[in-house]
């Protein structure tokens, strides 16, 4: 059988995923760079509060730990889930070299994680395949307090006419993502659980930044 390749796997591969990241590891960050903008964007709209604690789900390398740690000070947590071990020892250098005693970091499948604290908010930056991962999103919304707010941003087709943001989009996902299932609304199952949902475009329509509150159905 011909092997799979984003474009024809209907679903992500978490094998596939851990792979795709073990070879980036060592580059990871320099390939980054032209998205750290969004990167902030996202991280100003969880609206965090100094005590705060934070869910960084798919947090490779832990880029978005600093300005995390900025926002929610010395009282606040920060806990990365990754499930990519390269990634993680780069995450891991960088809670060492900062001294950060308040980062926490569990290496599993955003499904399987073992979460010890309940949040108050959770970010997904360029996650593509965790967020169409019906019980990664189940097992990341069980560990936040009512009304945590949630941000999640990455990749998404734009519309048809914009055919070279499209070549941009199509480009970065082959090398970022397991499967372009639901890249044309990468955020709708997570939107599904959420309440105030609102949703950005940079990049011409390629990049997305969505973001709600998240309102167990029993309140
Ligand atoms: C594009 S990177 C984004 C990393 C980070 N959020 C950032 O802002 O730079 C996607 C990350 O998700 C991780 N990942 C992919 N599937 C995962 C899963 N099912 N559970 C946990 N991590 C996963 C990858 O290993 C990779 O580190």
């Amino acid at each position: 059988m011909a092997s799979q390749t984003p474009a024809t796997r209907r679903a992500p591969d978490r094998s596939a995923a851990l792979a795709q990241y073990r070879r980036r590891a060592a580059t990871y960050d320099r390939e980054l760079a032209i998205f750290e903008p969004i990167r902030t964007e996202a991280i100003a709209s969880l609206q965090l509060q100094r005590g705060d604690t934070v869910l960084d789900v798919g947090c490779g390398t832990g880029l978005s730990f600093e300005q995390l740690h900025d926002r929610i000070g010395k009282g606040g947590h920060v806990v990365g889930i990754e499930q990519c071990p390269e990634m993680l020892a780069k995450a891991r250098e960088r809670v060492e070299q900062n001294r950060w005693r308040n980062v926490d970091l569990v290496c599993a499948p955003a499904a399987a994680a073992v979460i010890e604290k309940q949040a108050d908010a959770a970010l997904f930056h360029f996650t593509h395949d965790i967020l169409r991962e019906d019980a990664a999103i189940a097992n990341v919304l069980s560990h936040l307090k009512p009304g945590a707010r949630v941000v999640a941003t990455g990749l998404q087709w734009a519309s048809p006419w914009a055919w070279p943001t499209n070549g941009f989009v199509m480009l970065a996902a082959m090398y970022s993502v397991t499967s372009f299932e639901g890249l044309g609304l990468p955020w709708n199952k997570l939107a599904q659980r959420l309440r105030e949902v609102d949703v950005e475009h940079a990049l011409m329509g390629g990049i997305y930044i969505a973001s709600g509150r998240y309102v167990p159905d029993s309140h």
